[in-house]
């Protein structure tokens, strides 16, 4: 008895189950009906002039008639709209557009690029997509277009792209893929694009670019790599670029930058690597940059710059090491490219830095009164340096100068037994002119307040660190011209370090 109820329910399940498979078929078979009916009379529809106010994307032409138009600015509204929406191929109706637009209006609107339009545009010259939610390229995306000379997807929430997701586009000059969550660039992502001249991804995440990723951009000039976080290059983060002129690494998270890692870019006339976190730049980092000449490398973490360092770069014209930490830069430093300075365009930055006041600072008055440039005299006269201050005394560097600082009402007094100070600052204004030009700097940020104006201090009275003077009294008289004496003193502290070394040594082996 309790088998055939069991049997009877079963048997009952089935047919229901069958019944609503049969019921929802037909239902199918219905909404396929109305929706080819609905299809056919959306294809007559001009996208330039959709009629139909619940339509989810509408579009505005120069021209409306069919056929005619070259520019459409699409909107898409609210509410998910999917690839076999019969609006997509109202499009047909247009199909001369040369350049379209698609901005989406709301959050999740647009999830895929229509590639049913893009692709059949034959004369597409400019394709811009803002606010949509694309996540991932996929590979082949774009490709194969052959007029497309411009892409621009801004604000698209992409996150990745695919190998070869942009690839075989002959005409595409200028790739935009700004303000979206792109992490990491792979290789073979940028391939066949001989006419690249432009490749913009700032504003993403990448904090990984593979050895090799932008090989095969041949022609490209401009790689704008702006606010990532970007922590490493190597040697072979930029090969192949042999045609770039513009770099721009600003506000990544840099740390250092080992040698020859631009070595391949023999045609780059401007590296920036502003507000990154620099520390260390080897002596070779810029080897190979024979026709730099603007580099700019501001809000780091610099305490020093390598004698050798600008060797390499001996091109440059513009040199930004503003709000940085740098103690010392020596006229070993600027020497390569001193007579680029001397020139009417160039400038060299230095303000907002922990330079101390000494003698090795003496070329920047040289500098000051040899340059035809306007701009550098200015940028000089707002490098700041520390006063060498020794406990409460503030006796500076024995018998030549001695000056006490003094702080009163904010204004820092310099008080000094110096004749030749004392006729230069002439009863204080020397310090007003400190505070305005500190005030005048916009791009530095509050100074450090025993900061003293280099320009101002009379050559003479800039001390020489104790230890640079032992072994020459005439010294301070240095200028800039004396390069020898650099020389010699450091081949003293080598010797003496040798010295302390062997002895070091042999008082090793005596025990
Ligand atoms: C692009 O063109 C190449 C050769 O012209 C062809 O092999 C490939 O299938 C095309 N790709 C697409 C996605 O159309
Ligand atoms: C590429 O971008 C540059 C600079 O934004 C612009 O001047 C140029 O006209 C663009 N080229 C094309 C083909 O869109
Ligand atoms: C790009 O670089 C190659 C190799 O250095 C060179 O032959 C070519 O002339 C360059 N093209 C342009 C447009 O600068
Ligand atoms: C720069 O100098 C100021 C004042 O002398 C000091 O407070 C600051 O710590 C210095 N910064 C570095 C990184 O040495
Ligand atoms: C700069 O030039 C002025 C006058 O031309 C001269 O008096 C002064 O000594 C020069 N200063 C330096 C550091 O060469
Ligand atoms: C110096 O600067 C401070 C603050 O920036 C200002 O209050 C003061 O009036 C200035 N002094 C002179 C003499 O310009």
């Amino acid at each position: 008895m309790e088998t055939i109820v069991q049997y009877l329910l079963l048997a009952l399940a089935l047919t229901s189950v069958q019944i609503s498979y049969t019921e929802s078929r037909l239902n199918e078979k219905r909404r396929d009906k109305t929706e080819r009916r609905y299809h056919a009379t959306q294809l007559k529809d001009n996208i330039c002039e959709t009629t139909d106010r619940e339509s989810k994307v509408h579009c505005y032409c120069e021209n409306t008639e069919v056929k005619t138009a070259t520019r459409a600015d699409c909107w898409v509204f609210n509410g998910g709209i999917d690839e076999s929406n019969p609006i997509w191929s109202s499009f047909s109706s247009q199909p001369y557009l040369e350049r379209l637009t698609f901005n989406v209006r709301s959050d999740g609107a647009l999830k895929f690029i229509p590639m049913q339009v893009i692709h059949r545009l034959k004369r597409l010259q400019k394709l811009y997509i803002h606010y949509a939610t694309l996540s991932k390229i996929e590979k082949k995306t774009f490709s194969n277009m052959s007029t497309v000379r411009e892409i621009t997807l801004m604000n698209n929430k992409i996150s990745e792209l695919d190998f070869s997701s942009f690839t075989n586009l002959p005409a595409l000059v200028n790739l935009t893929i700004k303000e979206n969550k792109v992490t990491e660039i792979q290789r073979d992502v940028f391939v066949d694009l001989p006419s690249l001249r432009c490749l913009d991804l700032s504003f993403n995440s990448i904090n990984l670019a593979h050895d090799g990723c932008f090989e095969h951009l041949t022609v490209l000039n401009d790689l704008i790599l702006e606010a990532n976080s970007i922590t490493i290059l190597t040697r072979d983060t930029f090969r192949g670029l042999a045609n770039l002129t513009r770099l721009d690494l600003r506000s990544n998270k840099l740390s250092m930058i080992g040698d020859l890692t631009f070595t391949e870019l023999w045609n780059l006339n401007e590296l920036l690597l502003d507000n990154n976190e620099l520390k260390y730049l080897s002596e070779r980092a810029f080897d190979g940059l024979v026709l730099l000449q603007k580099l700019s490398m501001t809000g780091n973490k610099l305490k020093s710059i390598n004698e050798g360092l600008l060797e390499g770069v001996r091109g440059l014209d513009l040199l930004d090491l503003r709000n940085n930490e740098i103690e010392f830069f020596s006229y070993e430093n600027v020497k390569p490219i001193i007579e680029n300075l001397k020139m009417k365009t160039s400038v060299l930055y230095l303000s907002g830095n922990n330079l101390s006041c000494d003698c090795r600072l003496s070329w920047i008055q040289s500098l000051k009164n040899e340059t035809k440039s306007e701009v550098l005299r200015t940028a000089l006269d707002d490098v700041t340096c520390i006063p060498m201050v020794s406990g409460k005394s503030e006796r500076i560097s024995n018998d030549v100068t001695q000056y006490e600082i003094k702080e009163s009402k904010n204004i820092f007094e310099v008080v000094t037994s110096s004749d030749l100070l004392q006729q230069d600052a002439n009863d204080g204004e020397f310090y007003e002119e400190t505070n305005q030009s500190l005030k005048s700097d916009p791009t530095v940020q509050p100074l450090v307040r025993e900061q003293v104006t280099v320009i101002d201090m009379p050559v003479d009275s800039l001390p020489c660190p104790s230890e640079l003077t032992q072994n020459k009294e005439d010294s301070l008289m240095l200028s800039s011209k004396d390069e020898n004496y650099w020389r010699t003193n450091s081949c003293i502290t080598v010797h003496s370090n040798l010295f302390t070394v062997l002895s070091l040594f042999v008082m090793t082996i005596l025990q």
